[in-house]
């Protein structure tokens, strides 16, 4: 039996689009952290036949089973048990793909001793989910052309930031990042301003991240999270992923950043709300947070590992 672990990531510039075809390339670079208390664990073990659980429940899921098929057209991989659980909400606009795909090819490439390198690694769980190649580094990591694997851009001691994760709803989102991000490819008006702009502010975040410019990364991460709300909501028909929670949440955090609190905020595809913050400034906002109306609750996280092996 083979355990893995893997850390959710949390992008700050972007990704919602991709290059139409296969191969799950991003249509535009993006930037991320990984976060260190929320993770998920997955054994494999060779069985006879595929099984895969996901928090003790046996599940047929398309895109592990697409995965494997994938891997398995060019690589030797018996049957296979994947038993996966998260601590933390599953499909709910969390990063559960990209720590469950992240987890799942490090369990793998050890378990068959596939041999794959850590950028071919990457790009398998790319091909998984487009936010599994970030997990499989700790710290802040990019995801860009040409080659499509992630990369380290910080480790996790480099700049300790700390991220207060407000839950404002533990439902499975109702349209997936996959359907959603075509739906927003096909039909939003804003589509190719938001790839233009999602260019320039990856650089942009790039340079703030290696100068740790907390207030520079706070503008353009507000930024990008803002816009591709737009671009999701200017999608037909439109998707709205905010509940009366996210709204508060965003006032709230944007009121502290006004007092001059080091924090900013970002929003995925749910209602969910991350508040980025410098370490000095976590309990101040995880009070406030939990003072809010719609956060049902709240979890402080560090910045976390690459994903690993941790029982082979
Ligand atoms: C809003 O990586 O889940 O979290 O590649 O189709 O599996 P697929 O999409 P996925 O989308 C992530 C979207 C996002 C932004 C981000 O993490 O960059």
């Amino acid at each position: 039996m083979t355990t893995a672990i893997a850390h959710p990531n949390i992008a700050l510039v972007k990704y919602w689009g991709k290059v139409p075809g296969a191969d799950n390339i991003p249509a535009s670079p993006s930037l991320s952290i990984t976060l260190d208390t929320l993770r998920t664990h997955t054994r494999i073990e060779t069985s006879n036949e595929d099984l895969v659980i996901i928090n003790g429940k046996p599940v047929d899921d398309p895109k592990i089973s697409k995965f494997l098929m994938r891997l398995r057209q060019v690589h030797t991989i018996p049957p296979l048990t994947i038993d996966t659980d998260n601590n933390f909400p599953t499909g709910a606009g969390l990063a559960s793909s990209a720590s469950g795909f992240a987890a799942l090819i490090t369990a793998i490439n050890s378990h068959c001793q596939l041999g794959l390198s850590h950028e071919d690694c990457s790009t398998w769980a790319r091909r998984g989910s487009g936010s599994a190649a970030r997990s499989l580094c700790g710290g802040f990591s990019t995801l860009t052309e040409p080659l499509w694997h992630a990369q380290t851009l910080l480790d996790p001691g480099m700049w300790p930031l700390h991220v207060v994760i407000a839950i404002t709803d533990t439902s499975v989102k109702s349209v997936s990042s996959t359907a959603g991000m075509e739906r927003s490819r096909l039909t939003s008006p804003f589509y190719d301003a938001w790839l233009a702009s999602t260019r320039i502010a990856y650089e942009r975040a790039r340079t703030a991240v290696l100068a740790r410019d907390f207030n520079g990364l706070a503008t353009i991460a507000e930024a990008s999270a803002l816009n591709m709300h737009a671009v999701m909501l200017s999608s037909q028909p439109p998707l709205m992923y905010w509940n009366s929670g996210t709204m508060a949440a965003i006032q709230r955090i944007t009121g502290l950043r006004e007092q001059g609190l080091a924090v900013f905020f970002t929003i995925d595809a749910g209602p969910q709300i991350k508040a980025v913050c410098l370490p000095e400034a976590s309990v101040t906002v995880e009070r406030a947070l939990r003072e809010t109306p719609g956060i049902l609750g709240v979890t402080t996280a560090g910045l976390g590992q690459a994903a690993r092996v941790i029982h082979a």
